[in-house]
């Protein structure tokens, strides 16, 4: 059952090319390691949602998974919050939308990497039902290299 969307403004919809460049606003003020106008364009034909606030007319948040067809598996690949709109709920009504899609899909798995330094990031999936299935490590030394796998039932 999906959660009630945090603000009645707030609209969860598919995401269009004339969403991209708010998207990559977002993804610039989330993220260091990047994602291009390429990416994003390319994963207009997998599940790519945006949470718009619809009084201010200007996009949340946005978050993109995918059906990986060889372990029918769910992946989501990418999730980010505008600054201005974090702690609202809008990520877990975005994951919770995602959830639903590939379950349309007839997945009954979802998959994700996190960073282990987002402890964040990380707290917000354990609540949504996601727990550490791995932790690897690129770099001994370095924490930063470090991701953890998690995994859900869809
Ligand atoms: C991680 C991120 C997507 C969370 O978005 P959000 O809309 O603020 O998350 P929500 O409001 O839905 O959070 C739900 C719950 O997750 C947890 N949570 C979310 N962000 C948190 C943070 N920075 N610190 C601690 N807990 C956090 C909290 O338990 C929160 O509930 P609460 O606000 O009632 O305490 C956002 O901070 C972001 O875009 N970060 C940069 C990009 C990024 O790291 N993406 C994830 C990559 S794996």
């Amino acid at each position: 059952m999906p959660l009630p969307l945090p603000q009645p403004q707030v609209a969860i919809r598919a995401a269009t090319p004339e969403d991209l460049p708010q998207v990559m606003e977002i993804e610039s003020l989330g993220f260091e390691k990047r994602w291009g106008h390429f990416e994003f364009k390319a994963s207009l034909e997998d599940i790519f949602l945006v949470a718009e606030d619809r009084e201010a007319g200007r996009l949340m948040g946005f978050i993109v998974a995918c059906c990986c067809r060889l372990t029918r598996r769910g992946m989501i690949l990418r999730l980010a919050v505008h600054p201005d709109y974090r702690r609202q709920g809008v990520a877990r009504a975005l994951l919770e939308a995602a959830f639903e899609e590939l379950r349309r899909l007839g997945l009954s798995e979802v998959v994700l990497d996190v960073d282990v330094v987002k402890g964040g990031a990380q707290k917000l999936y354990e609540e949504v039902g996601f727990q550490v299935a791995e932790v690897i490590s690129l770099c001994q030394e370095d924490e930063e290299e470090s991701f953890y796998v998690m995994r859900r039932p869809l």
